[in-house]
């Protein structure tokens, strides 16, 4: 164990220090790092399971990675391949893959125009960060009702952002149940 390639972590200094060196937009960086710190605060007040804190944080401030290179929904999938490229945890590459809307269904990867599987959380770590991301707009704290009301705004009322909606109310519920 330890040093088998599931296991690479990479420390926080580290991780901002790949950010950095790919040129990720400042506001990106700000973004994550509230993401990180939103994501932890949920973390912490789980107390009927374990949650891996460490995981938690490192993936928070990589799950935007992609944005080096599109802010288009590839991003989750470039990322993804990002950290997989740099033989980092495939824990990562999946919390960068699973953190779009309230994760994406092969009926939703399909309509964007994305490889058709599913990219639904399913770790208790990658449901975390996926709830954390949609409570950051940008770096102000917003409800998840607020956060989508913006996107109804913006894109309409679509079925898709409705399902969305839906998927993360239900990941929250999961989440709070085990505080
Ligand atoms: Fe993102």
């Amino acid at each position: 164990m330890g040093n088998k390639k599931e296991e690479i972590l990479p420390d926080r200094e580290f991780a901002l220090d790949l950010l950095r060196s790919l040129k990720i937009q400042h506001s990106v960086r700000r973004h994550s790092e509230k993401v990180a710190d939103k994501a932890l605060d949920i973390a912490k007040k789980i107390t009927k399971v374990k949650v891996d804190l460490n995981l938690i944080e490192i993936g928070a401030l990589l799950h935007d990675i992609g944005r080096t290179k599109t802010h288009g929904f590839k991003h989750a999938l470039i990322g993804s391949k990002i950290l997989r490229e740099r033989g980092f945890s495939d824990k990562l590459s999946k919390i960068c893959e699973r953190h779009i809307l309230g994760g994406l269904d092969k009926i939703d990867a399909k309509r964007f125009g994305l490889p058709e599987k599913d990219y639904l959380p399913i770790t208790l770590e990658e449901k975390i960060i996926c709830l954390a991301d949609k409570h950051m707009a940008g770096t102000r704290e917003v409800t998840i009702h607020e956060r989508f009301n913006r996107w109804f705004q913006k894109y309409g009322r679509s079925k898709i952002l409705l399902k969305s909606k839906r998927r993360i109310e239900e990941i929250q519920k999961e989440i709070e149940r085990l505080m």
